[in-house]
């Protein structure tokens, strides 16, 4: 099929809440054309007047194009609507809805469409609100909602992706499932509540007279009850719609109840207290993940802004623990048998969610004041089934170390992430995993959320790593270690090798030499003691930005100088950078030393592509300088960025172009042509969330012409939270707006 053009022309049928409120933020927007059609004659018209849709639309005049359509009508509505819709579809039309029952759609639409064609993705944006009609519809209805798209196997990747860029432009939080998962988890989150709340309000009014008995309810009747003032009408539609997944999750809420009441009856206070600590424990879990959703989401948002500075970027600094190094410590030290003491543990959000998911798993964890971390450690068989999915949240890393520990334990896990991580390739660590017998599964695109189911036993590995990357081979030595078996990895390019060094020191059986690293079967390892060196990725962002502004002279202290992270050093000093390394020590296996840097011009470089690995995520600062240096600059074998935390290749060259830069993209290598020192321009770019791409124009910001307003980079505060402080005592210009 082909890709619908840069703006498509989407047709939306049903101008209720939803569909009126995606039309809107759709039109706002600007991403694509807005048709509107409402089956009650006059609605689209007024939905025009009003600016909801660009244009309005009936069935019998039904003669405009369009590439996507999206039914917002009810589902039983569904097969009727797609019935008339039918002959203006196209072979290779968009189709989608926002229906909250995901099989009785696709099943009126097989009624209707005979075999299934590759453009039909079914949708469900999880957003709504008890109001209805036009003047209702909010454009920011889907800010930070989730959307489940749940593609079939008929489905194209290209109309999955034409539907992402849609929701995601209207700043929904896209994340896929299948149809039968959707159907299950909606019952049981959304459709059985209603049912209760609809069920206890009527019996209740019933019961008394002249509904007083409403006069004396509080708070938790109110919280409880909201949804029964939901439509009737829809809400009939959901249960006979997702008949087979309701009926199943409320007989088994039936049967816990009857437990209940027995237990009331029979005065068993000890059943009532173990069901309500239990429930009390899931639901604080829960409250947890609504709020980390919420710092999060709230943080991303924020922009920085950066200006150009006039003086030398000067003085000392010491940037928090290497949080690759941090990871690490802490899994093997929860894996550990006897306790474990770590100093200078990261302090971003990323490690916080490793430590999180290993309590989950019933590791005991104490942070003190000084940020020193103590771990209880279980030993590798000794973790505990969490009680609900573990919430990743945007950390690749502690996703796919922790898939490799959770593929050898004898219980079942789940790995959910936030959008931007629910979008990350995840088949790089199932297709390794299976090969050692374990049961992982992933959603339809190969991404999270991950499902482990425990495996009989796990078998040793052979396998040539595709792609250069340290959190594959470090998944699959957890998964070796954990289960005791044999490996040996072919890495396809170096990347860093913290785990194979802190292996090592541990004494497990480790040998790694010209990109083999081979593990023999593991015996169970002690706890230990570690002092964490500082994050050479963040000092990185010093280095670049002093090494750019004339003047600059500053010292970044016992930052952490293993040679599989030096990538960008190696590559600075070859464009005439002046940085030196002193101080030398060795944290438990780990090279550390004070760096110096001092500004210098630079010039062109050629040629990364074999090391791409030891520069991976300072690929963005370094496109920065190259913009700075005298000559063309060409960067190859850069195509690991697309798979990042956003496209690092799309959002650097976006956001460059934006600010002058003389920057192209040839297939996966990035060419750009220096301006000797000419400073870029200022202006708004958009980091999409990442913080190095944020940190990477804070530095550019440096020496533009004007101010550079980076937005939605208030990760950068949850990577590295003292960076504000730290910048403004070297001499950075840079403020974060709320
Ligand atoms: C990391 C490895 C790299 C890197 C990431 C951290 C790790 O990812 O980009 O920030 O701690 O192992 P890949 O292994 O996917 O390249």
């Amino acid at each position: 099929m082909t890709i619908s053009p840069a703006k498509p022309r989407v047709l939306i049928v049903g101008l209720g809440m939803i569909g009126a409120s995606f039309a809107k933020a759709l039109c706002l927007s600007q991403v694509a054309t807005v048709i509107g059609l409402d089956a009650q004659v006059g609605v689209a018209e007024k939905a025009r007047s009003m600016g909801i849709v660009d244009e309005a639309a009936t069935f019998p005049t039904l003669t405009t194009p369009f590439d996507v359509v999206i039914l917002a009508v009810p589902v039983l509505a569904m097969g009727p609507v797609l019935t008339q819709l039918k002959p203006w579809l196209k072979a290779d039309t968009v189709i989608s809805d926002v229906g909250s029952v995901k099989g009785a759609v696709v099943a009126a639409a097989r009624e209707v469409l005979g075999d299934l064609p590759s453009g039909f993705v079914p949708g469900h944006p999880i957003a709504g609100a008890e109001r209805s009609g036009l003047a209702a519809a909010k454009s920011d209805l889907f800010d930070h909602h989730l959307l489940i798209l749940t593609p079939l196997p008929s489905s194209s990747p290209e109309a999955v992706q034409v539907l992402t860029r849609l929701w995601q432009s209207v700043g929904a939080d896209v994340v896929t499932m299948s149809v039968a998962r959707h159907d299950e988890v909606l019952a049981a989150t959304s459709h059985l509540p209603h049912l209760l709340a609809f069920s206890l309000v009527d019996t209740l009014a019933r019961e008394s007279e002249n509904r007083e008995i409403f006069r004396y309810a509080a708070g938790g009747f109110r919280d409880f009850t909201r949804i029964a003032a939901s439509d009737p009408t829809m809400w009939h539609d959901v249960f006979l719609a997702n008949r087979d997944a309701t009926l199943s999750i409320l007989r088994r809420f039936q049967a816990d109840l009857d437990v209940l009441a027995e237990a009331i009856e029979n005065q068993e206070g000890a059943t009532l207290k173990s069901v309500f600590g239990r429930a009390k424990s899931a639901r604080d879990y829960f409250t947890e993940i609504l709020s980390s959703r919420q710092r999060h989401s709230d943080d991303t948002r924020k922009n920085l802004i950066a200006a150009p500075v006039r003086a030398g970027l000067k003085g000392e600094v010491t940037v928090p623990g290497d949080r690759s190094i941090s990871h690490r410590a802490i899994i093997l030290a929860a894996l550990a048998e006897g306790p474990s003491e770590l100093r200078g543990f990261g302090n971003g959000h990323d490690n916080r969610t490793t430590l999180e998911a290993l309590r989950k798993l019933g590791v005991c964890i104490d942070v003190d004041d000084s940020g020193c971390v103590r771990v209880a450690g279980v030993g590798r068989q000794g973790l505990k089934p969490a009680d609900s999915p573990l919430y990743m949240g945007n950390s690749a890393t502690s996703m796919r170390l922790m898939a490799g520990v959770l593929s050898a334990q004898p219980f079942s896990s789940e790995l959910i992430g936030d959008a931007s991580l629910s979008q990350r390739p995840m088949d790089r660590i199932q297709v390794p995993l299976q090969a050692m017998a374990a049961r992982i599964e992933l959603a339809p695109r190969k991404t999270a959320p991950i499902v482990i189911h425990p495996a009989e036993a796990l078998k040793p590995l052979d396998y040539s790593l595709p792609m250069a990357s340290a959190q594959v081979k470090t998944a699959l030595l957890l998964a070796g270690l954990c289960s005791g078996v044999s490996m040996r990895l072919q890495e396809a390019g170096p990347s860093r090798n913290h785990t194979e060094l802190m292996l090592a020191e541990l004494g497990c059986p480790v040998q790694f030499d010209q990109g083999v690293i081979t593990l023999a079967p593991a015996r169970q390892w002690a706890g230990f003691e570690r002092d964490i060196p500082g994050d050479f990725s963040l000092a990185a962002v010093h280095i670049a930005a002093a090494s750019l502004v004339p003047g600059s002279e500053l010292n970044v202290l016992q930052v952490g100088v293993n040679p599989t992270r030096l990538g960008l050093l190696d590559v600075m000093a070859r464009m005439g950078a002046r940085v030196q390394l002193s101080n030398y020590c060795d944290l438990g296996g780990e090279p550390v030393a004070d760096l110096q840097v001092n500004y210098a011009p630079l010039v062109a470089t050629d040629g990364t592509a074999d090391v791409a690995g030891l520069v991976i995520d300072e690929y963005p600062l370094l496109f920065v300088l190259a913009t700075q240096a005298k000559g063309a600059s060409r960067f190859s074998g850069v195509r690991e960025l697309r798979y990042k935390e956003t496209d690092r290749l799309k959002t650097m060259v976006e956001g460059l172009t934006t600010l002058g830069a003389d920057i192209e993209l040839k297939g996966d290598a990035v060419i750009i042509r220096g301006q000797n020192a000419r400073p870029l321009d200022g202006g708004i770019v958009d980091c999409g969330g990442d913080h190095r791409v944020a940190l990477a124009f804070v530095v550019a910001a440096q020496t533009a012409l004007r101010p550079v307003i980076i937005r939605n980079s208030g990760r950068v505060l949850g990577a590295y939270p003292d960076f504000a402080e730290h910048a403004l005592a070297l001499g950075y210009s840079v403020t974060v707006e709320d």
